[in-house]
This record gives structure tokens, C-alpha cells and sequence, in this order.
């Protein structure tokens, strides 16, 4: 059945504004000097939106964002293009510094903690959802909870979504899956130990992980896709399962190769490509973002280029 409906929305309700600077020789308890520095506005829905729009596919982004330095998320959504539905709260939207010493090749992370919604807020966020549900072909709920959320709101906005006619997508962790999972979404993307927690045991070979994936595809969950990092992924729907593997590629940051992958899912379920063609996609997607620094590729030419050199295994026994 194929909806009519084609807005795309992502909800962020933990984003952060990476701040990453190189300091040569950086030492504690010292005076250090800052080389270069770059600050990027991020966020799981925010990278996912991005991704989307390069696609021309038209998309509203919300969750929750600080009021005191909103500054540098409405200049990157107004750069992408994308509609701000963000509930403001008071207060700042977390940062996150990553001090990078080129000397001793570490990395240092100083995580400030972040916004503090109130039951308001959540409320807000609730109608927002409701309301983008309404003319949506996909919402997706990426990234992590803000201190004070419950797991289980997660799954409350799943439902939410599903009863306005919307197909839910979720990529979070831990305790929010598990409740995401409860509430049947469209697609969940778990990568191998985020669905080893959510089972409850480390998974073992592909048939494993692919008979695990069934059991969530028969409560409900369309498509079940388990990303495996290098090795690539495996994709379950519809009585189909396929592993699609990336070539070898040097990989200079994984960093949004996730956000990537489901990117690629949701764009090629918006363009209505088969199984196949959407798994070739994402998974070139999502190399194409390992191969360069940051969550964003340039153009989808570095994509395109990588589709021909997926292979693309039928795990299905017996077909
Ligand atoms: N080194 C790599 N080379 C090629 N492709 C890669 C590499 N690492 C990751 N990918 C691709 O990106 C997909 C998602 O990566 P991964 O399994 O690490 O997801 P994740 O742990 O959810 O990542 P994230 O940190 O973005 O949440 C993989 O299934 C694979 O297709
Ligand atoms: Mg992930």
C-alpha cells in the first residue's frame, strides 16, 4: 500500500552542538592554547535530515532545543533548507568539546549536560508530532533522551505517530529501544550491540541475527535492519533477507554512518525503490560518510559512485 503522504520529519530530543579543537601538546592542569577549532550543530535527526534533503525530499525537523544558543541550529537548518519545528526550552542545548592533541593522537571528551524538559515541554512535543504526523510519510525518532525523559516515552510517541497514519522510524538505545520495540515502528536500525541488548544475549552467526530480526518483523516491525559496522548490514522485511556488504573503504570517521544508513532507508522508501535498491543505497550512503571527516557527505555523487561495489547476499533459506 503506498501512502500519499510525503513529508519526512525527524526528532531530535537530545541534539548537541559538537565543539572540536586541536590543541598540540594539551595537558591538564595547564594553560593550553587552541589551535583551530570548528563547532557543528548535531544531533542524530538533524544529520538524518540533512541526508534527506540532498535528496530534494521536502523535511521538518523537531525535538527539544535551548533558547540561549539556538543561534547555530536555525542557521544550519535555515542553510539545509528544512522547516524548525523544535520545541524551544529554557536553558542550553548541550555541548560536547572534543580536544584533539595531535602530539599524543588522544582525544578528550568534556560532555556539559544538557537541557531538563518538563512534563510542558514533552507536551509540546507530543502536539508537534501529532500534528507533522498528520501530513507525514515517515517520522523518524533518532538519538538519545534528555535527563528527565522516560524510556517510555519513546514508545508513547511511536504510537502517536503510527495513529496518525505516519510509518515510525527509531534509531536510540537501550531502555528507549526496548520501548520503541513494544510499540511495533516501521523500522528500527540497531547496530549488533544495541540488538544484543535488546534481546538480552550477545547474537551469534547471521542465522542468528536474522531469526532474531523475524521474531520482530511477525510483532509488527516492517523492516528490521542490523548494521554490523565494516562487515555492513543485514536487512529483514518481508520475508526477505538480505546482508549487503560495503567494499573497503579507508574509513576517516564513522561518525553519522548510522544516520547515513537510515537516511538511505528513508529516502529510498520515499523515492518507492524495492528492498534491494533501498539496501544499496544506504549501505553506499553510509560508506560514502565513513570515507570523509564529519556526519555529512558533500553530494551523493560519493554514494553513487560506491553502489556498483555493494554485494548485495540472499540469506533466505530455501529461495
Ligand atoms: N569502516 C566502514 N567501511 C564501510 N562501511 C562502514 C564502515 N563502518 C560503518 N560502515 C557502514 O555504516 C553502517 C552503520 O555503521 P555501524 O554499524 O557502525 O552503525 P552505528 O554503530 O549505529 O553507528 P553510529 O555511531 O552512527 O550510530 C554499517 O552497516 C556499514 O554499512
Ligand atoms: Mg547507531
Amino acid at each position: 500500500m503506498q501512502s500519499t503522504k510525503t513529508g519526512l520529519v525527524t526528532v531530535t530530543m537530545n541534539p548537541a552542538i559538537d565543539l572540536a579543537c586541536t590543541v598540540p601538546g594539551f595537558a591538564a592542569g595547564a594553560v593550553n592554547r587552541v589551535a583551530e577549532y570548528r563547532s557543528d550543530a548535531a544531533g542524530k535527526g538533524v544529520n538524518i535530515a540533512g541526508l534527506l534533503r540532498k535528496f530534494g525530499l521536502p523535511v521538518t525537523v523537531t525535538g527539544f532545543l535551548g533558547t540561549e544558543n539556538a543561534r547555530i541550529f536555525e542557521k544550519r537548518f535555515s542553510d539545509l533548507g528544512v522547516t524548525d519545528a523544535f520545541v524551544r526550552v529554557p536553558g542550553e542545548t548541550r555541548i560536547g568539546i572534543k580536544v584533539l592533541d595531535p602530539e599524543s593522537r588522544s582525544t578528550t571528551d568534556i560532555n556539559f549536560p544538557g537541557l531538563t524538559p518538563d512534563a510542558s515541554h514533552l507536551d509540546r512535543l507530543t502536539e508537534t508530532v501529532a500534528r507533522l504526523s498528520r501530513e507525514a510519510a515517515v517520522v523518524v525518532v533518532a538519538g538519545s533522551l534528555p535527563v528527565g525523559v522516560a524510556p517510555e516515552e519513546v514508545g508513547r510517541l511511536i504510537g502517536v505517530i503510527k495513529a496518525q497514519g505516519a510509518r515510525a522510524v527509531v534509531d536510540t538505545s537501550g531502555p528507549a529501544l526496548a520501548s520503541a520495540v513494544r510499540a511495533a515502528p516501521w523500522l528500527i536500525k540497531p547496530n549488533d550491540d544495541e540488538l544484543a541488548e535488546l534481546v538480552g544475549r550477545p547474537t551469534g552467526d547471521l542465522d542468528d541475527l536474522v531469526a532474531e530480526a523475524r521474531r520482530m518483523n511477525a510483532e509488527g516491525i516492517a523492516t528490521v535492519a542490523v548494521s554490523l559496522g565494516a562487515r555492513g548490514a543485514v536487512f529483514v522485511e518481508d520475508g526477505q533477507a538480505l546482508l549487503s556488504r560495503p567494499p573497503k573503504v579507508e574509513a576517516v570517521s564513522t561518525v553519522g554512518a548510522g544516520d547515513a544508513m537510515i537516511g538511505g532507508l528513508v529516502a529510498g522508501m520515499a523515492l518507492g525503490l524495492p528492498l534491494e535498491e533501498r539496501v544499496r543505497l544506504a549501505t553506499a550512503l553510509a560508506a560514502a560518510t565513513v570515507m570523509q571527516a564529519g556526519p555529512a557527505i558533500k553530494d551523493l555523487n560519493a554514494a553513487k559512485v560506491l553502489e556498483a561495489r555493494i554485494e548485495i547476499t540472499n540469506l533466505q533459506k530455501g529461495g
